[in-house]
């Protein structure tokens, strides 16, 4: 992390109901990709609207130690010019990909078709994540690695150029799993295909089609097939990357739980393999309307207009876990002010993520008062019905953005502080977190 060196605490409160309008940053998926397919592009791809967070910053380091150049320019935007597919030059020193799984795991994609050796590196969060499931379709596709035991960073591995095409059924939820193997197969012969059994999001493929790559994607008995032919020439884009939902959760979730809130979120990215979290909320009763709903750059756009309500307990779908599977730390939060019982399941892949966010959260809503039970797979929430829960407990964050953004938000509707034992992962993702909270009548301390 490059911010302050000691933890950073952080507790949020509000005595007025939030009001305003604000703009959340770029999405990380998409500003990951973003810089990946221009760096793959010949010539000078142009980026509007990037996320400057460290995740991201992360990947565009690695891009330019791998030949690219990657610059932010005086007017806001970044201009990325590529080196081709199959041009990517061994980098000198290890990848630090530093808190970001998702840089990891598509880069290996990149690297694996790619005659070059490339050291991965990460913060002791990423260093617990298992790289094994993109380990596996790549070392098919002919790359080698070196892993940490357990399949984990620090990890070197050896591409192969040209790689092996593949035909990968994804044995887990997983659009990084998926984008690695898409990634590879830009410099490997004839089609690559990725069958998933249920959709995760699916900006690379958006992307890779808007970079002039051919994709089909078919929904079949067998799920949901993306094909993509090989030996790609890549076209340099101008893009506009739509603001982060995943980031647009926060303040959305806080206007719901603190009375009398009337937010309008502007500019939100709301592809439907996102939009999981809406859907949750809108079962428990929540009032989100989406406006001036539009397309920007390929992905569908709207602006929010959230107002607070009173929320109800619900089963939570397992099915639509994948389109907000970074969402349900602030779902348990909002459920925890709901009426009646919260119920999530088929969530494994939770304990996977930054931090393991089932054990995480049920830890710290205990911590607060809230009376939760922690499944193998899920978590059972039982709400107040909009009274204010106890707070008065300081949370870890575990290196973990979302957990820190999510108790920050918590501590908006408990009578007691509710403190983040360290804020300085949300920068991570969402830098502009507690400046926007503030905008909207939140106090920071
Ligand atoms: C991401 C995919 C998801 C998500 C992560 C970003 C991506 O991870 O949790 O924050 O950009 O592809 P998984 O693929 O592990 O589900």
């Amino acid at each position: 992390m490059t911010a302050a060196s000691q933890p950073l605490p952080l507790s949020l409160n509000v005595s007025t109901p939030l009001i305003g309008t604000v703009r959340v940053p770029g999405d990380k998926s998409i500003s990951h990709r973003a810089l990946m397919l221009g760096a793959l592009a010949v010539g000078e791809s142009v980026i509007e609207g990037l996320l400057e967070g460290e995740d991201v910053l992360a990947t565009a380091a690695a891009m330019r130690a791998m030949g690219a150049s990657a610059e932010r320019t005086g007017d806001g935007l970044w201009r990325v010019n590529g080196v081709g597919v199959g041009g990517l030059l061994q980098p000198q020193t290890a990848l630090d990909m530093g808190n970001s799984g998702t840089s990891t795991r598509l880069l290996m994609g990149l690297v694996a078709s790619h005659a070059i050796t490339a050291t991965f590196t990460g913060d002791a969060s990423l260093s617990k994540r298992p790289m094994g499931r993109v380990i596996d379709p790549l070392s098919l596709m002919g790359a080698r690695f070196e892993a940490s035991p357990g399949g984990r960073l620090p990890l070197t591995m050896a591409g192969l150029c040209p790689a092996v095409p593949l035909r990968y059924v994804l044995p887990v939820a997983s659009a990084q799993v998926k984008s690695a193997v898409l990634l590879a197969s830009l410099n490997a012969p004839g089609v690559t295909m990725v069958i998933e059994k249920t959709p995760t999001r699916d900006h690379s493929e958006r992307m890779l089609t808007g970079f002039g790559a051919q994709v089909t994607v078919e929904d079949a008995p067998e799920g949901r097939i993306i094909s993509i032919r090989g030996e790609a020439e890549l076209k340099p884009q101008a893009i506009i990357v739509p603001g982060d939902p995943s980031s647009a959760a926060f303040p959305m979730v806080a206007a719901l739980i603190v009375p009398g809130s009337d937010v309008l979120i502007e500019n939100v990215g709301v592809n439907p393999t996102r939009a999981g979290l809406i859907q949750a909320l809108r079962m428990m009763g929540a009032s989100i309307e989406l406006l001036n709903e539009r397309e920007v750059g390929g992905e569908p756009v709207a602006d929010l207009r959230v107002r607070a309500s009173a929320l109800s307990g619900i089963e939570v779908p397992p099915e639509i876990a994948p389109s907000m599977i970074d969402e349900y730390p602030i779902l348990f939060v909002a459920a925890a002010l709901a009426g009646g019982t919260t119920v999530a399941r088929g969530l494994g892949e939770l304990r996977v993520k930054e931090s393991d966010r089932i054990t995480v959260m049920a830890e710290g809503l205990r911590a607060c008062g809230v009376r939760v039970e922690e499944l193998e797979d899920g978590l059972v929430v039982h709400g107040t019905g909009g009274e204010r829960r106890a707070g008065g407990a300081t949370v870890a964050s575990h290196l973990d953005h979302r957990i820190a953004m999510s108790f920050a938000v918590l501590g908006l509707a408990a009578h007691r502080p509710v403190i983040v034992d360290d804020a300085r992962p949300i920068a991570t993702s969402f830098p502009s977190f507690v400046p926007l909270m503030e905008s909207l009548g939140a106090e920071s301390r």
